[in-house]
């Protein structure tokens, strides 16, 4: 089988390792991929939204799955197009169609489809410029901090949380009335602050049939004690240890059952990844966002501790038989730590030649902002915010963490940060066992 993964990041990077180990993988492409990815398969300079040149690729190479990394694509419709487009229809397409993907490109759609489907959520008005007037006054009516989320995609940047009255009203006014996230922003979602801890629960459906994957918690914030601005994730641990089978049992029951029921209810015809983002609210879930793709890192975590074909679950998702898909999952901790560009989550500069990769042991390097220059394909430098993600296994989150952090010291290039207490925060719940 020849597969095609569209993205770019460490998330594609731990696909590609991972889908190259099937039997049945014969050839991988990954358009635009990294230089990490080129070690599983043939890099293709194309991105993923230019789904003419996506065509053309899987045209060339008989290319029959194309997994769809970013939500980009999916918003856009990349499952549509090829669903009908005559030469492609027999394409099978991991990832939702346009309507499903609205779980994650509007996040008034997704509050409306969790408590159309009683899924706990916290409470929430919408507004647009046309009510600017009725949200500063909403505002109001509840305490701090405020939950202000841009309605479509703005590139993981779209929810803000003012710590007082004023700001919250300011930053409202921009979003509506300035167009802060231009589009994006048309709508404003303001909504309950829930406090907890946040983890991710990633589930896998054919539309009907499910498997749960292992849960992760990611890193948010640029700086220790989870300070600073917000970024794409700069670490993340699995399996999570106050995720006991008990709340796994209640995230199942209240939120993943009525998630795929809903779906089917409504007509929606979802195959791929529902990446459900949640609050720990004194042991009960509440969904916080979805996401129609896995997390960037999660993936580096969850893919590792999956011990089954993960193609044939893909296969299992295109065919609608994933029930009868065997589903193993590594009880080990896997670990990940993110080395980042100097400056990021703000303005950083790329082509930093990176240094030290073939002396890391006991890691999984995953790529995630990288690239081989022009002239050396031995020379890789920086090519994003997010460069590496060193994933390590253990039998205990220490373990783990203790071997990605070795490699982060190993590796090296000029601007070179990432946080050191990746998981210093969990440390209390094996504490207590
Ligand atoms: P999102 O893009 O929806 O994941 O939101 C970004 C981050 O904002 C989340 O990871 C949470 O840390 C935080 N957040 C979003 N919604 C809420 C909420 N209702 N209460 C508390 N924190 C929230
Ligand atoms: N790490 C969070 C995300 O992928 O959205």
């Amino acid at each position: 089988m020849n597969i095609l993964i569209l993205g770019s990041g460490g998330r594609e990077h731990a696909f590609a390792w991972k889908l190259s180990q099937s039997p049945k993988c014969t050839n991988l492409y990954i358009a635009p991929g990294n230089a990490g990815t080129s070690a599983f398969g043939t890099n293709i300079a194309v991105s993923p939204t230019d789904f003419n040149a996506v065509k053309k690729i899987v045209l060339l190479h008989q290319v029959t799955m194309v997994v769809v990394g970013p939500e980009d694509p999916l918003v856009k419709g990349i499952h549509n197009f090829f669903i009908n487009d005559e030469e492609l229809k027999q394409v099978a397409v991991i990832g939702p169609q346009a309507d499903g993907a609205q779980l994650e490109g509007s996040k008034d759609f997704s509050k409306q489809f969790m408590f159309r489907h009683k899924i706990p959520t916290a409470q929430y008005q919408t507004f647009t410029k046309e009510t600017l007037n009725e949200g500063l006054a909403f505002l109001e009516t509840l305490s701090p901090p405020y939950v202000l989320k841009a309605d479509g995609l703005a590139a993981g940047k779209g929810v803000i949380i003012p710590t007082t009255l004023a700001e919250a009203k300011k930053e409202l006014s921009e979003m509506l009335a300035n167009a802060k996230f231009g589009n994006a922003s048309s709508k404003v979602v303001i909504e309950e602050f829930l406090k907890g801890i946040e983890l991710s629960v990633f589930v896998l459906t054919d539309g009907n049939s499910y498997k749960i994957l292992p849960a992760a918690k990611d890193y948010k914030r640029i700086g220790e004690e989870d300070t600073g601005l917000n970024t794409g994730g700069m670490g993340a641990i699995s399996p999570v240890p106050f995720a006991d089978e008990a709340f796994i049992k209640k995230v199942e029951d209240r939120v993943i059952i009525p998630t795929i029921n809903g779906l089917k209810q409504e007509g929606i015809t979802y195959k791929g990844f529902i990446f459900i983002g949640l609050m720990n609210v004194n042991g009960n879930p509440q969904v916080i966002e979805y996401n129609v793709r896995m997390g960037d890192p999660e993936t580096e975590v969850v893919i590792p501790r999956i011990k089954s074909d993960l193609l044939d679950l893909f296969s299992g998702v295109a065919c609608g038989n994933l029930n009868e898909k065997t589903f193993e999952v590594d009880n080990r901790f896997a670990c990940t730590v993110m080395l980042v560009s100097g400056g990021y989550p703000e303005d950083y500069e790329k082509g930093k030649v990176i240094t030290g990769l073939e002396t890391t042991r006991e890691s999984l390097v995953f790529h995630a902002g990288t690239s081989e220059t022009k002239d050396s394909k031995s020379e890789i430098v920086t090519n994003g915010g997010r460069v590496i993600a060193i994933t390590s296994y253990g039998d205990t989150m220490d373990e783990a963490l203790v071997k990605s952090f070795a490699n982060a010291e190993r590796i090296n290039y000029e601007g070179k940060y990432y946080r050191k207490d990746i998981g210093k925060d969990l440390k209390k719940y094996f504490e207590k066992e």
